[in-house]
């Protein structure tokens, strides 16, 4: 599980140590950050993907992701004393990224390339990665430290060399992979290849969901979502079909979903409901009812990840079937930590109901992005392992 999630000058998020819980529901008004921090941590991920220069350039740039404010803000700007203005940068501009879990904490530090006649002399260069343990970094709990071109790795108590060539625009995950030397890097990089991300499902009429495929076992959903009736069927065959039947009752009682296959491999989706004498196909279903079938695939996973962040699940549902989707998503809970960005009144009323509900409500301050409440007792002593020393 992920405990800590630190982000420092990406967008509105200045500085932002969070601390997470098992089931994790970020809420705020329009504007005050939460697709940012959402954006956040798929960055993270595609770290462990080797994308973060690529995800970055088609966000607009390192320029245009870095926090657009002043690089400290003084209490006088905060009580309107003094106008919001930038002094003369006295660091160098760094977007960081971190997080500490129950195993090993990573840390991630961008910025721009010296000036140079290169084509490519906006991408972000990684300056500085590094995986240790805990929040709180110091040198002797890190095991693995990469600066700039340098990677060294902990032998007992000293460093060994792993490479003095590694490329500024790859992360430590695409090119470092000894299992044996650098197991943290490998256990690491699967931990976070495992995080599931899902955003907003296509339901139009030609919706991937909506088209017949030739299905194969899939226990997990794609992200358009095309594979529905395979993944339904897996739920059946090899995951807890129990738990399937009553989300589906959950939502619309009387109902009864069956997955037809033929000889060709092909699968497709029969949906009974009450009061219907033929079942409806996913080319028939409403956009709720689709959807709603699309998150029951994707949450009740007959192999769950060590992550799951649902980004305002709620879109195009009708309100009556919220409820039962908060439901599903306490469910789902139980076997991975989950992530739910939503501002939807019911489903935050629902999750609410789950005791292991840690609800994170930002607000923006002088276009800063801040937990409401947070104080320094509940703020992670996370520390930037360049800012340490
Ligand atoms: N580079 C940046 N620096 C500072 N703030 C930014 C930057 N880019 C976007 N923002 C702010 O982020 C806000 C959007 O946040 P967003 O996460 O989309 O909000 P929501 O909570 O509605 O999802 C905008 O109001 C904008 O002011
Ligand atoms: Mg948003």
């Amino acid at each position: 599980m992920i405990h800590t999630l630190a982000i420092s000058h990406y967008r509105s998020l200045l500085n932002l140590v969070i601390p997470l819980g098992q089931l994790n529901l970020i809420t705020g008004p329009n504007g005050c950050g939460k697709s940012n921090l959402y954006r956040a941590l798929r960055l993270l991920a595609e770290t462990a993907q080797g994308g973060v220069v690529n995800a970055l350039a088609h966000e607009g740039g390192l320029n245009s992701t870095f926090w657009a404010g002043p690089e400290n803000i003084t209490h006088q700007m905060k009580t309107g004393a003094h106008t919001v203005e930038g002094l003369v940068r006295q660091k160098a501009q760094r977007l960081r990224l971190g997080f500490a879990s129950d195993e090993f904490s990573y840390a991630i530090s961008l910025g721009l390339p010296k000036p140079s006649s290169s084509a490519f002399s906006n991408d972000p260069e990684i300056k500085r990665e590094s995986i240790f343990f805990g929040d709180n970094y110091r040198p002797a709990s890190s095991l693995i430290e990469r600066e700039n071109a340098i990677v060294k790795n902990r032998e007992d108590r000293q460093w060994g060399m792993l490479s003095t060539q590694m490329p500024l625009y790859e992360s430590i995950f695409s090119q470092i992979s000894d299992p044996v030397k650098t197991p943290e890097v490998v256990t690491l990089r699967e931990f976070i290849r495992g995080w599931r991300f899902y955003d907003h499902f296509r339901t139009d009429t030609d919706a991937p969901a909506r088209q017949s495929h030739v299905g194969t076992r899939t226990p997990i959903l794609s992200h358009d979502g095309h594979d529905l009736a395979a993944a339904l069927r897996t739920i059946v065959e090899i995951g807890d079909d129990h738990a399937l039947k009553a989300a589906i009752e959950d939502a619309f009682p009387g109902a009864k979903l069956e997955v037809f296959f033929d000889n060709t491999g092909r699968f497709s989706l029969g949906f009974f409901q009450y009061g219907l004498l033929r079942p409806l196909s996913a080319k028939e279903l409403s956009d709720g009812t689709l959807r709603y079938l699309l998150w029951i695939a994707a949450l009740l996973t007959p192999r769950p990840p060590p992550l799951m962040v649902l980004n305002e699940p709620e879109t195009s549902l009708h309100p009556d079937l919220l409820p039962a989707l908060g439901r599903l998503i306490v469910h789902a809970s139980k076997q991975t930590q989950v992530w739910v960005v939503s501002h939807a009144p019911r489903l935050i009323e629902a999750l609410r109901q789950s005791p292991a509900c840690h609800e994170i409500v930002l607000e923006k301050e002088l276009g800063q992005t801040q937990m409401v409440g947070q104080t320094l007792l509940d703020t992670p002593l996370w520390r930037w392992p360049d800012q340490a020393k």
